[in-house]
C-alpha cells in the first residue's frame, strides 16, 4: 500500500523589485525574477533534489514559471494558481500606495480582506485557486510541486505569508504537514558554481572568482598547517561568491546582503569585507581579502600590481566625483592594510606565499 501523496506548495522566488523594499506584486505585474530570485530558486531546487517529485506545476506568471524551471525543465503551467489581481495597486511600491491611498492602506493594515481598488476579491481568488489545485491533483499521481504565490496561498491556507521560496508540504487533502520558510542546503563549492550560473555572472567575473578561490584555499591550507583552524570550505565558497553582485554599486555590500537573505550569514559577512576587512587578525575574511589583493582578472599578481591596477581606474573621468568623496584616501588605507596582512601571513608561513 503506497503512502499518501505529498504536495509541495511553493512560493515563487524574489521578483525583479528592489531588495529590502515592499511592493504590491499581483497578477498584473508579470515580473521576472532578479539575480537574487534566481539564486533562491537554485537553492530550492538543490534542497528538493531528494524529494522524488513526479511533476512540477506552476501558475502562468513569469516569476512562478522561472522558479519552476529550476525544479524541472518539464514544468507545466496551470490556470488558477496565479496571484490575485491587485487592481490599481498592482506593481507599485507600498511607499507609493501609502502616499496615494492613505485611508485604504491604513484599513488594509488592520484587515487583509480589505481589497485595493479594482482588485480581485479574496473569496473569488480562493475559489479559483482551489479549482486549480483540485484539477492538478486530479490529473497527476505521486508527490508533486506547485509553484504559486504568497497572497493566494496565505488566503487559502489561512497562514502567515511565506517568504520567497518558502513552502508548505501538505497531504492530498491539502492539510499542512510541515512548513519550511528558507531552503538551506549545505553550501559547497559545486553549489557556488551553480549559484554563479543562476545569477548569470559574466564569464570573466566567474573566472576571476575561480582563480581567487584557488589561491585563497592555498593560503588557508598553509595557515592551517601553521596552527590555524580556518574553515576552508567557508573560504572557498566566499571566494567563489565574493563578486556575485559585481555590477552593482557597492557590490560588496549588495553581494553580502544577497548571501544573508539566502541564509548564509557567515559567507555574507566575509563578502561584505572583501574590499576591507573589519580586523587584521588572521581569519577567513583576511584570507579572502589578501587573495583578492593578489588577483587581477584571472591571474595572480602582487599587492603592488593590484593597487597600481586599481589606481589607474581612478584616473578615468567617471571617478571624478568619487575622488572628491575621498576614494584615493580609502585606496591608500587599503593598500597599507594589504601590505601589513601580507607580511603577517608570510612571516607565519616562513615564505613569500603572498607577493
Ligand atoms: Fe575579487
Amino acid at each position: 500500500m503506497s503512502s499518501q501523496r505529498k504536495i509541495y506548495f511553493i512560493r515563487h522566488a524574489h521578483p525583479d523589485i528592489p531588495i529590502d523594499e515592499r511592493w504590491c506584486v499581483g497578477s498584473r505585474a508579470d515580473l521576472s525574477l532578479n539575480a537574487l530570485g534566481r539564486m533562491q530558486a537554485c537553492l530550492l531546487a538543490k534542497e528538493l533534489e531528494s524529494a522524488d517529485l513526479t511533476g512540477v506545476y506552476c501558475s502562468r506568471l513569469k516569476r512562478a514559471r522561472e522558479t519552476a524551471s529550476f525544479l524541472s525543465p518539464d514544468y507545466v503551467c496551470f490556470g488558477g494558481l496565479e496571484e490575485k489581481d491587485m487592481g490599481d495597486w498592482d506593481g507599485l511600491s507600498f511607499e507609493q500606495i501609502k502616499n496615494d491611498w492613505p485611508e485604504i492602506y491604513a484599513l488594509r493594515e488592520e484587515d487583509m480582506s480589505v481589497t485595493p481598488p479594482g482588485a480581485e476579491p479574496v473569496e473569488s481568488a480562493k475559489y479559483r485557486f482551489r479549482q486549480g489545485i483540485e484539477f492538478v491533483k486530479l490529473l497527476t499521481k505521486g508527490d508533486i510541486a506547485l509553484v504559486s504565490h504568497g497572497g493566494v496561498m496565505r488566503d487559502f491556507f489561512g497562514n502567515e505569508k511565506l517568504p520567497y521560496t518558502g513552502y508548505f508540504i501538505t497531504d492530498e487533502n491539502f492539510n499542512i504537514i510541515s512548513e519550511n520558510r528558507l531552503p538551506h542546503p549545505d553550501m559547497t563549492p559545486q553549489l557556488c558554481l551553480e549559484l554563479q550560473e543562476a545569477a548569470e555572472l559574466l564569464p570573466n567575473i566567474r573566472a576571476h572568482c575561480i582563480s581567487e578561490a584557488a589561491f585563497a584555499l592555498e593560503i588557508g591550507k598553509e595557515l592551517n598547517a601553521h596552527g590555524f583552524e580556518l574553515d576552508l570550505n567557508l573560504i572557498e565558497c566566499s571566494a567563489l561568491l565574493h563578486d556575485i553582485a559585481r555590477l552593482s554599486r557597492q557590490h560588496e555590500k549588495v553581494g553580502g546582503r544577497y548571501l544573508s537573505i539566502l541564509g548564509y550569514d557567515e559567507i555574507g559577512s566575509i563578502i561584505r569585507q572583501h574590499d576591507e576587512p573589519e580586523s587584521e587578525e588572521i581569519s577567513e575574511a583576511t584570507v579572502l581579502f589578501i587573495a583578492d589583493m593578489n588577483t587581477i582578472e584571472d591571474h595572480r599578481c602582487s599587492v603592488d600590481e593590484r593597487f597600481e591596477y586599481s589606481y589607474t581606474r581612478y584616473l578615468l573621468p567617471r571617478y571624478e566625483q568619487m575622488k572628491e568623496l575621498g576614494i584615493l584616501e580609502v585606496h591608500a588605507r587599503r593598500r597599507e592594510m594589504a601590505i601589513r596582512i601580507k607580511e603577517k601571513i608570510n612571516n607565519i608561513c616562513g615564505k613569500e606565499l603572498v607577493k
